[in-house]
């Protein structure tokens, strides 16, 4: 496995591999890699042949510095992870490697404005979260010139900003794939690194609450958003979180607002704090019993 350290030489690698007829699996991340992460690339390898890493913490996503200082960083362990994975090509940089043409000057970037899935939820409560997810997965992909491109369903308001921006692009073909958990129930996510052994412990309350409004909709036949959100929102109380959010969605027709009246398709999607720590999940409740 190569390890670049600024995004021209990843390019160059991914120019040659694509004139050579390869096809390049792409695992956008911003490190701290766990199994969730690798899964993907597993994927991205057994699909494409190739598979292609980059590892930024993107600065123009976070809309509160403090949690972009607090982001878990380990290149070096994450490229021990990779090498293990059958990954071809990780890759870094600097903003101002990503974006040469501004000088990394916030100001002097051509923002990619993302679409209207990211009204709501995620985009009303991070400003500028989207649009800095949008602008810099952009750019990732002018990059690599990815023929497939991998995400984790975990980000369901995320995974629907890039489908729009590749149907924008014309490319590449986006692939989401299910959300991996803990043994407890608990989403594989970087931040999971940051919560102390008793919040970890607490925070398995959200897909608590998920999988009991899960019951709900195929026992009961309950189809009401608010019947629906108790269990959400009790089970979280119950593990001493604070809760953000607990909406329902269609998972086939964004809107920015919860549908009014019976549902007949649902998401459920969450957001708590577990300490400092925010947190986001979420459970399809339609479709059959897994
Ligand atoms: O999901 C993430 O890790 C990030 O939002 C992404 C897609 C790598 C863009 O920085």
């Amino acid at each position: 496995m190569q390890l670049f350290r600024d995004p021209s030489s990843a390019a160059d690698w991914c120019r040659a591999e694509l004139r050579a007829g390869e096809r390049l699996g792409f695992v956008p991340t911003m490190g701290a890699l766990h199994e969730g992460h690798l899964a993907l690339v597993r994927r991205a390898k057994a699909e494409c042949g190739r598979a292609v890493v980059s590892v930024f913490v993107n600065p123009l996503q976070f809309n509160d510095p403090k949690d972009f200082e607090r982001y878990p960083r380990d290149l070096d362990g994450d490229a021990r992870l990779l090498a293990g994975v059958g990954c071809d090509v990780v890759f870094t940089g600097t903003l101002e490697q990503f974006f040469p043409e501004a000088g990394g000057d916030r100001a002097r970037i051509a923002w990619r404005e993302p679409g209207a899935s990211a009204l709501g939820l995620e985009g009303a409560l991070r400003p500028g979260h989207f649009r800095g997810v949008a602008t810099i997965v952009e750019r990732l992909f002018e990059v690599v010139r990815p023929t497939r491109a991998y995400f984790g369903a975990k980000d369901f308001q995320q995974t629907l900003v890039v489908r729009e921006l590749a149907r924008e692009l014309g490319y590449p073909e986006i692939v989401v794939c299910p959300p991996l958990r803990e043994p407890s129930g608990l989403a594989r996510s970087s931040r999971n690194e940051l919560l102390s052994a008793d919040e970890r412990a607490r925070a398995v309350s959200i897909h608590r609450g998920l999988s009991a409004a899960r019951e709900l909709w195929h026992d009961a036949r309950e189809r009401a958003p608010a019947k629906l959100r108790a269990p959400i929102v009790a089970a979280i109380a119950a593990g001493g979180l604070e809760l953000e959010y607990a909406e329902f969605r269609d998972p086939d027709r964004w809107t920015e607002r919860e549908p009014v009246g019976p549902l007949e398709r649902a998401v459920a999607l969450v957001a708590a704090r577990a300490g400092a720590v925010r947190l986001i999940d979420n459970l399809r409740l339609d479709g059959p019993l897994g």
